[in-house]
C-alpha cells in the first residue's frame, strides 16, 4: 500500500462527530427528547463555525442512523421534520460561508419532500470550496461497506473488472466518502465509547475523543479542547515513533 498519510498535521482536514447525548441533556431539564435534538441545532452552528476559521476542509456529523428508525415513530418523525427545517433555513446562509452540502447514507427511504430539499441544496452548494460539510443520515457503516461491494460486483458481472483486480482503493472509490481525505478526528459527545455503525472503513486510523458533554453541550470552546487533544497526539500509521520523529524534522 503507497504510504499516503499525513504524520505532522495539527489541524485536522477532516472531522467525524457522533452527535449523542440530545435526549439525556432534555431529560435532565424536564424536557421531552425532542428539545434535546433541537437544542443540538446550535452545536452544529458552532462547530461549523470553528471548521471555517480553522480552515478545516471536511465536518462529517451523524444526525440519524440506519438503526435510529428503532426509535418511537413520534421521535422519528420529529427528526425527519427538524431535517427539512434545518434545510430550509440553514442552506441559504451555509451557501453564503462557502460551505457544500452533501448528505450520505440511504435517503431513498426519505419522503419525497426530504429528498427534494436535500437534492437541491447539494447543486446550490457544489461549487463552494471553504467546508465540505456532510451529514450522514440514514446512514450505517455496514450498509455503507455493502453498497459499495454490490456496486463492484456488478462490475465483475458484467465483465467490466476482474476480481483479482479488487484492491482497498476501489473499494474506497465506491464509498460515501470517495474522494474525500479520510477523518483524521473522530468525537463522539454524551459519554458513550462506541462507534454505532457510523463510519466503519474510514475510521481505521482516525484519532478517536470521546467526552461525557451531552451534544449540546459542546460548543466552540469544548470543539477546541478536542482539537488541542488531536494537536497533542503522534500518528504512526504502523510505524515507530522513531521512524515519525525523523520524517518530521527531516
Ligand atoms: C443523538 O442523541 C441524536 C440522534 C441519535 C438522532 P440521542 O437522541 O441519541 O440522545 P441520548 O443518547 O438518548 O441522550
Ligand atoms: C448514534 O447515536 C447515532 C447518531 C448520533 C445519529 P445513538 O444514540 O443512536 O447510538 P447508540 O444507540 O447509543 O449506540
Ligand atoms: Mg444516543
Amino acid at each position: 500500500m503507497p504510504d499516503t498519510a499525513d504524520y505532522s498535521r495539527k489541524v485536522p482536514r477532516h472531522v467525524a462527530i457522533i452527535m449523542d447525548g440530545n435526549g439525556r441533556w432534555a431529560r435532565k431539564r424536564g424536557l421531552p427528547r425532542f428539545a434535546g435534538h433541537k437544542a443540538g441545532m446550535d452545536s452544529v452552528r458552532a462547530v461549523v463555525k470553528v471548521c471555517l476559521s480553522e480552515g478545516i476542509e471536511c465536518l462529517t456529523l451523524f444526525a440519524f442512523s440506519s438503526e435510529n428508525w428503532r426509535r418511537p415513530a413520534e421521535e422519528v418523525g420529529l427528526l425527519m421534520n427538524l431535517f427539512m427545517v434545518a434545510l430550509d433555513h440553514e442552506v441559504k446562509k451555509l451557501h453564503k460561508h462557502g460551505v457544500r452540502l452533501r448528505i450520505v447514507g440511504d435517503v431513498s427511504a426519505f419522503a419525497p419532500e426530504l429528498q427534494q430539499r436535500i437534492v437541491a441544496a447539494e447543486q446550490l452548494t457544489a461549487g463552494n470550496t471553504a467546508l465540505t460539510l456532510i451529514i450522514a443520515a440514514n446512514y450505517g457503516g455496514r450498509w455503507d461497506i455493502t453498497q459499495a461491494a454490490r456496486s463492484i460486483a456488478a462490475e465483475v458481472a458484467r465483465g467490466e473488472l476482474d476480481a483479482a483486480d479488487i484492491t482497498p482503493e476501489l473499494m474506497q472509490s465506491q464509498l460515501s466518502l470517495a474522494g474525500l481525505p479520510e477523518p483524521d478526528l473522530f468525537i463522539r459527545t454524551g459519554g458513550e465509547q462506541r462507534i454505532s455503525n457510523f463510519l466503519l472503513w474510514q475510521l481505521a486510523y482516525t484519532e478517536l475523543y470521546f467526552t461525557p458533554l451531552l451534544w449540546p453541550e459542546f460548543d466552540d470552546k469544548a470543539f477546541a479542547v478536542a482539537l488541542e487533544s488531536f494537536a497533542g497526539r503522534q500518528r504512526r500509521f504502523g510505524r515507530t515513533d522513531e521512524q515519525v520523529e525523523q520524517m518530521r524534522d527531516a
